[in-house]
């Protein structure tokens, strides 16, 4: 097996930096907050550090809408703010990715501003500009994910512009090559910086159709779902060009060394896998957000892992994601007990974990008020449980009241109190504590990192895999339910329980019951 890089071998954390540590009591985190947890990070395990977008923004989007893809708003630093950080991180051995966002910018960037001041600017077909209807209605029927119709009228140029997401996020026109130029700038302007990589936001939705056909209604559309399923999004998803764009994002980086290409992408395994490119020219890893909604139990599980590992293209390199900014935390869809099996899992399957920030400590979705929703996606859609917000309050660091440690000021988001970093520090049946020894595990077994995975196999509410390299065999049991469950183990040595008290030392008779909500690491042989 040739020598696995750093992004092969390593643990992502995912950083959302409004919500991560505020320096200067304006109750929004910032880049001095994060370097001054740097430390923490390290310590605890990981090796790659992913903030979200930190760009100059209008914030509609909480950053998704960035004003400037060059520069820092001035909410979280400036620049040099920015290269301090980077600094400290690689000196610490962390390596640092930034979140790109190529699909669409803000509208009040100033390509844009540009683009819609008339038809005849050389920046109009920067975007999708397109004239209206017969009947003076939008020019097709392609709805946004924020809810309404994805086009957006501009009276003073006579035209509709097109925007996926919010109309304050005007999408580019990646078919045009002055567009793209002007991105790989921008990717070269953050490498040379000495940036490690990227988590691209949207990959799969940057090529729309050249025909702006309609999209196709979509059969299995229930009620109550967000509004733009009620169409397939064939001609607004994963258009068969967009890899030639992911191709040449991917050889940018590689004129840099080492740097990872990760790609936001919502779609089933068989596309998923096309974004790691036809000869593994394409993304680095796109993104595995197959954990984020799976069924929670033994058999399901075991599919998932067997597929996709089966689906991996020979020369790709697999990744796991538990948790992000836009979907519920992991602690609320299953539970403190399974949280703690759902880290063994991430931890011990084959591929590149990402970890999102207070999952360690098992935050969960906190509660938010009518008047304090701040997500623009529940704010034009209420009620139909989009909202962003519960899993986006501020990391709690200490028993400080009332903010935890995150501000000495008003938080963003309200502060939920119920554990922190620092009352779970010291016990070693924490959550906080199960992350530091696996993440420690994995660091001292090559198993977990470059061995293959092999035996998956589900017994009852029991999943079971093994990972081998060389002579070194580990044996990973789940019991995925709250029930003591009868098993077969063979003998070996537990490194790790997620049950307070049972971790470690020989087993020499095997094991035949895993107590509810327990999960093992043996060592065999
Ligand atoms: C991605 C981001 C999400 C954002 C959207 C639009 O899905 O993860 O937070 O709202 O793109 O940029």
């Amino acid at each position: 097996m040739p020598e696995l890089t750093w992004w092969q071998r390593g643990v992502i954390y995912q950083v959302y930096p409004r919500s991560f540590q505020d320096s200067n009591g304006d109750g929004i985190g910032d880049l001095a907050g994060v370097g001054a947890r740097l430390e923490y990070l390290a310590a605890l395990g990981v090796d790659a550090v992913w903030i979200s977008p930190i760009y100059p923004s209008p914030m509609a989007d909480f950053g998704y809408d960035v004003a400037d893809y060059c520069n820092i708003d001035p909410i979280f630093g400036t620049l040099d703010d920015f290269q301090q950080l980077l600094d400290r991180a690689h000196a610490l051995g962390l390596k640092v990715l930034l979140d790109f966002v190529p699909n669409h910018s803000s509208e009040r960037h100033a390509w844009f501003e540009e683009s819609r001041s008339s038809r005849d600017n050389p920046k109009r077909d920067w975007y999708l500009w397109r004239d209206p209807a017969p009947d003076g209605g939008p020019p097709n029927n392609w709805l946004s994910r924020m809810g309404g119709s994805a086009w957006q009228w501009d009276a003073h140029t006579g035209q509709y512009y097109y925007h996926a997401f919010l109309r304050e996020q005007p999408d580019l026109n990646w078919r045009n090559p002055e567009v793209r130029r002007a991105m790989d700038e921008v990717l070269r302007f953050w490498l040379a910086r000495g940036v490690d990589g990227f988590r691209v936001d949207v990959l799969w939705l940057l090529i729309k159709d050249a025909q702006f056909r309609d999209n196709p209604p979509n059969p299995a559309f229930t009620p109550g779902e967000p509004e733009h399923h009620r169409l397939l999004q064939t001609y607004t998803e994963d258009q068969p060009e967009v890899h030639e764009i992911v191709r040449s994002m991917r050889a940018t980086l590689d004129e840099y060394g080492e740097r990872v290409l990760i790609g936001e992408i919502y779609l089933p395994v068989p596309q998923l896998m096309r974004y790691y490119g036809a000869s593994g020219d394409g993304a680095n890893m796109p993104f595995n957000f197959q954990l984020l909604n799976a069924a929670w139990n033994a058999a399901g599980i075991g599919r998932i892992i067997c597929d996709y590992d089966r689906a991996l293209p020979e020369h790709a390199w697999p990744n796991w994601v538990l948790g992000n900014h836009d979907n519920p935390r992991v602690a609320s869809r299953l539970g403190a007990a399974q949280a703690r099996v759902a880290a063994v899992l991430l931890l011990t399957l084959r591929g590149t974990p990402t970890l999102y920030y207070g999952d360690e400590i098992g935050m969960t979705d906190s509660a938010i008020a009518p008047e304090q929703v701040r997500d623009p996606a529940e704010l034009r859609q209420p009620g139909i449980g989009q909202g962003r917000d519960p899993e986006r309050t501020p990391m709690q660091w200490d028993s400080s009241l009332p903010n935890a440690g995150f501000t000495s000021g008003r938080p963003w988001l309200p502060v939920n109190s119920t554990t922190s970093v620092a009352s779970q520090s010291d016990d070693a049946s924490s959550m906080l504590s199960l992350h530091r020894r696996l993440l420690s595990i994995r660091r001292s077994y090559a198993a977990l990192v470059d061995g293959s995975i092999e035996h998956v196999t589900a017994n009852g509410n029991v999943l079971t895999y093994e990972r081998r390299s060389g002579t070194q065999r580990l044996l990973i049991a789940l019991n995925m339910s709250a029930a003591d469950a009868a098993v077969y183990l063979p003998p070996g040595i537990v490194l790790l329980s997620t049950i307070p008290g049972r971790d470690s030392g020989p087993i020499t008779e095997g094991v035949d019951c895993l107590a509810g909500g327990e999960a093992l690491i043996v060592r065999l042989g």
